[in-house]
């Protein structure tokens, strides 16, 4: 019988994850299919159960119930670290995952850059930042986050037991650094004017990972790329992390070429 996957969000009809699954399923001849389903944040855990229920291969969890959903998991050790789930399993129980940080990781990696014993400075304290800062300093990275309200900077620092620095000085910091990585929604259509950095204070040398990948060049990633630096942009997450919850649901290895494809077409 067919299985069914899906992700469960509020809003959800602009979310890229079915055609980047679908084509998955369809590259390796699955008999699986993958929907969007808006569910209200009152009824997350009646969806959480009723897909378990129905025999579900797997769900992702998006804005905003990431946080809530590790109520109604059982979350591995980096989800109830990090706070939030952002995939959930049913081959072993209800388990939740989360595999933001691992797609961050991976599209450093493909970019040939590496993060253990590297100085990331990480701007944002929100859902994204925190996956990241977690997953990065359990990987040995040096990681200083820095945050527009700055009291949410030094409580995810403490969190995660890193540093956390005034975006003040973020040119500062930027001289001793190998990665910027900006996980605020700077930059983020429609705010296509906003970035957290300019050219001036960014340097050849440095790797600059945009995660938002709508639009694919933000503003960011153009002064990187004036400043000699090197620009990396946020499709590459976003495809890694759902092919890491594919690979948690199905055993299977994602298709990963396929997978950004399907995501590159959706954006247009
Ligand atoms: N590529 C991917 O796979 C991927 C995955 C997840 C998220 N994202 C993207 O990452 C971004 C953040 O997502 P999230 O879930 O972490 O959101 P969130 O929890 O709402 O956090 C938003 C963060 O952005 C900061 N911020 C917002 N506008 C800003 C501005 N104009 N200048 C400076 N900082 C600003 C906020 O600072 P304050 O604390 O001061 O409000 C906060 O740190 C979104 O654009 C999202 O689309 C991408």
């Amino acid at each position: 019988m067919k299985k069914v996957f899906g992700v469960l969000g509020d809003p959800i009809e602009h979310s890229l994850s079915p055609a980047m699954h679908n084509a998955a399923f369809r590259e390796l001849e699955m008999d699986c299919e993958y929907h969007a389903f808006r569910v209200r944040h009152k009824y997350l855990k009646n969806a959480i159960l009723g897909a378990q229920a129905m025999g579900f291969g797997g769900l992702n969890i998006t804005v905003p119930h990431k946080e809530k959903a590790l109520e109604f998991t059982n979350p591995d050790t980096l989800a109830r670290r990090i706070g939030a789930v952002n995939t959930v399993s049913f081959n072993d129980g209800i388990r939740g995952h989360n595999t933001d940080g691992l797609g961050a990781e991976m599209a450093l990696l493909e970019a040939g850059v590496g993060i253990n014993a590297s100085n990331v400075v990480l701007v944002g304290a929100g859902g994204a930042a925190r996956a990241i800062a977690f997953h990065f300093a359990e990987k040995g990275a040096g990681v200083t986050i820095a945050n527009r309200t700055p009291e949410k900077a030094e409580v995810l620092a403490e969190d995660v037991g890193c540093s956390h620095a005034g975006l003040e000085n973020l040119k500062e910091l930027l001289q001793d650094s190998d990665i910027l990585i900006n996980a605020t929604s700077a930059g983020m259509h429609p705010h296509i004017d906003s970035t957290i950095a300019s050219r001036d204070i960014l340097h050849p040398g440095l790797a600059v990972f945009d995660i938002v990948y709508n639009p694919l060049q933000t503003k960011l990633l153009h002064q990187a790329e004036l400043a000699g630096a090197k620009p990396i942009g946020g499709v590459a997450m976003l495809v890694h992390q759902g092919a890491e919850a594919f690979r948690i649901w199905t055993g299977q290895k994602p298709p990963v070429e396929v997978m950004r494809n399907a995501v590159l077409e959706g954006l247009g």
